[in-house]
């Protein structure tokens, strides 16, 4: 069985209140519970983390680092974080990068990922459903 990491970055556990007309009305449970769903529908196993800090990000990273795949939304920190960068850069599981907005339609530092270029490749703009595509590549990736 494979098996996958998604991981949300900071604030995203406001998911829900947090400016709902570019994030969406959904909460974070909402959103796992359809990531869960995905992954069981596709006889995968998949573990789901959020955290507010940097620190917690690389952790996760570097333990789930030999998984089939993870899907990350590093949120502020995509923009910032040459030390995440270089915790995906150093594991040999492939990563997507997720953005629940597009990030190009926003202000000019969001158009800067510092993680994107040390990821398979970058879904922004398509809402909660970005992360069961970022999924769905990895389950069909021989
Ligand atoms: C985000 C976009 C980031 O620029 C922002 O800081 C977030 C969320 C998104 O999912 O659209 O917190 O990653």
């Amino acid at each position: 069985m494979k098996s996958f990491v998604v991981i949300h970055g900071p604030n995203l556990n406001l998911l829900g209140q947090r400016n709902p007309e570019l994030y969406g009305h959904s909460t974070l449970e909402d959103i796992n519970k359809s990531i869960l769903e995905f992954a069981e529908n596709h006889e995968c196993k998949c573990d789901i983390f959020q955290f507010n800090s940097e620190v917690e990000i690389i952790n996760a990273i570097q333990s789930n680092g030999a998984c089939d795949g993870i899907v990350i939304n590093p949120a502020a920190f995509t923009h910032t974080s040459v030390a995440i960068r270089d915790a995906i850069d150093a594991i040999s599981a492939p990563v997507i990068e997720v953005h629940l907005s597009n990030v190009y339609q926003r202000e000019a530092f969001r158009h800067v990922s510092y993680t994107a270029p040390v990821c398979v490749g970058q879904i922004s703009g398509l809402g909660w459903r970005g992360y069961l595509l970022g999924l769905e590549y990895f389950i069909h990736q021989k």
